[in-house]
């Protein structure tokens, strides 16, 4: 009896296209809100510093909003701001009610504490999800904005038909941003969860030997390639959230963005697999442009 070839089969996981679709179905709801008379949703973010992955992320954060008919604006600063500066901005914004939700890009000057400015954005203008009510009330399983990355993981998931429910997922890394999130959204009692979650990070043993159990596996510890081929179960799915600027003299911009995972190797032993780049990158502002919306709409905390 002839099998399907493992070696050959997998589906690359589109997030581009995904994310497009996503930001074609927030337009079309911007078009409605304001041909029924109302302001469209107002995007702010708040750059610290001359750091060249935030940079490209920002401005490509500006850029989306305008695509999807949302108001944006870009508060630029050096990176020798006072966190009292930064905190005073952060109050500027949360009172002001022409905008809607509001982003510090991470990470920030190390005379800055994260955490004090996260703490200090209203939660109902949260939109990365990263404030400690959001995090409690998703958490708790109460609506809440929920942080981007994680939130683009579970749609690509779901918007590809890809079962969670009692699949192993392991998750590889554990920082506030993605690894720890997803890990809480993928074992939550919904349908888009109850996946068994085993969270590995850099004390964990064997990390080779949980891999290879995992139905699926999302690799987030920022290291170029750590995910080889032998840590992978034929057939499994591999979701990849690596973005690391890796030098590159062949390319105009002198670096290549390299993945947490070994596609070469990884991808014809996958059941599906996400690219870099193309793969989770791009449903990050797609879901930070929901959460603009959502917020906007007063959907988790009623206006
Ligand atoms: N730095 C890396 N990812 C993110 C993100 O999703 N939001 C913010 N604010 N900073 C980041």
């Amino acid at each position: 009896m002839a099998t399907a070839d493992a070696t050959t089969s997998y589906r690359l996981i589109d997030g581009k296209q995904t994310a497009e679709d996503i930001k074609a179905e927030i337009a079309a709801e911007v078009a409605q809100l304001t041909a029924a008379g109302q302001r469209p949703p107002h995007l702010a973010a708040i750059l610290v510093g001359h750091d060249g992955g935030s940079e490209t992320y920002v401005r490509n954060k500006v850029l989306a909003c305008e695509r999807v008919g949302f108001g944006s604006t870009l508060l630029r600063y050096e990176d020798d701001i006072s966190e009292a500066e930064l905190l005073a901005q952060v109050e500027e914004l949360n009172n002001d009610p022409g905008i809607d939700g509001f982003i510090v890009q991470l990470p920030l000057p190390p005379h800055i504490s994260p955490e004090k400015v996260i703490e200090a954005i209203r939660p109902e203008k949260d939109v990365d999800g990263f404030h400690p009510m959001n995090i409690g009330r998703m958490v708790a399983g109460l609506p809440a904005l929920l942080p981007a990355t994680p939130a683009g993981i579970v749609e690509l998931l779901q918007r590809y038909g890809i079962k969670t429910s009692g699949q192993h997922a392991v998750v590889i890394g554990r920082s506030n941003i993605v690894g720890t999130p997803v890990s809480i959204l993928l074992a939550r009692n919904l349908e888009s969860g109850n996946c068994t979650v085993t969270l590995c990070h850099s004390r964990t043993k064997d990390l080779p030997a949980i891999c290879r159990t995992a139905d699926i596996v999302v690799a987030a510890i920022g290291r170029p390639e750590f995910v080889t081929a032998d840590m992978v179960r034929p057939g499994a799915v591999v979701i990849d959230v690596g973005t690391t600027r890796v030098a590159d003299a062949s390319k105009k911009s002198g670096f290549t963005l390299k993945g947490d995972v070994n596609f070469a190797e990884v991808a014809p032993l996958a059941s599906a697999i996400t690219p870099v780049p193309g793969g989770v990158g791009p449903m990050t502002i797609a879901m930070l442009l929901l959460n603009t919306l959502r917020a906007a709409k007063g959907e988790v905390y009623p206006k």
